[in-house]
């Protein structure tokens, strides 16, 4: 296995039951490698988004369990720790990990997204969430203009719900 499979199925361990996260993140990570994929990313950024595609909702549980709430910034806030554990014991660089936790700590906030990895993850959780959450496709112009900044994310959003 690789180490970014050795994720994938850490975190199907963790939503054990729980069809619906586990196939959220399966399709966010897909989408995410897809993107990244067709910009071109350098493979170390590549890893990094593919584990975030991953993890990136590792905090949800907790926040339901534990706080009855699905918030965003809560969920940010409990999946920072988490992610930064997992990702050091599936074998990955105290840098990666670092990164990874920062970006899930920060993946529903759309300001200051500092790099392709977090924007990626950005982009390929909306694509996905559209979807799963029935999202009135009335803001596609908008979350184009606002949020979406690759081409490809672009592209796949448009060629997804136009
Ligand atoms: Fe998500």
């Amino acid at each position: 296995l690789k180490e970014t499979e050795i994720i994938r199925d850490k975190m199907i361990e963790y939503y054990q039951g729980d069809p619906q996260r586990i196939q959220h993140f399966i399709k966010v990570e897909a989408f995410a490698s897809m993107i990244a994929e067709k910009e071109n990313i350098d493979a170390h950024t590549a890893t990094i988004i593919s584990i975030l595609g991953y993890i990136h909702d590792i905090g949800i549980k907790i926040a339901e369990k534990e706080y009855g709430s699905s918030d965003g910034k809560l969920q940010e806030k409990l999946g920072k720790e988490p992610s930064y554990n997992l990702t050091l014991e599936c074998g990955f660089s105290k840098e990666i990990a670092q990164r990874v936790s920062y970006v899930v700590s920060h993946h529903h906030t759309y300001k200051n997204i500092d790099g392709l990895d977090y924007q990626i993850l950005v982009e390929a959780d909306i694509i996905v969430n559209i979807y799963e959450d029935n999202i009135s496709k009335d803001i596609l112009p908008n979350v184009i203009k606002t949020i979406f900044k690759t081409k490809s994310g672009i592209h796949l959003l448009q060629q997804i719900y136009n």
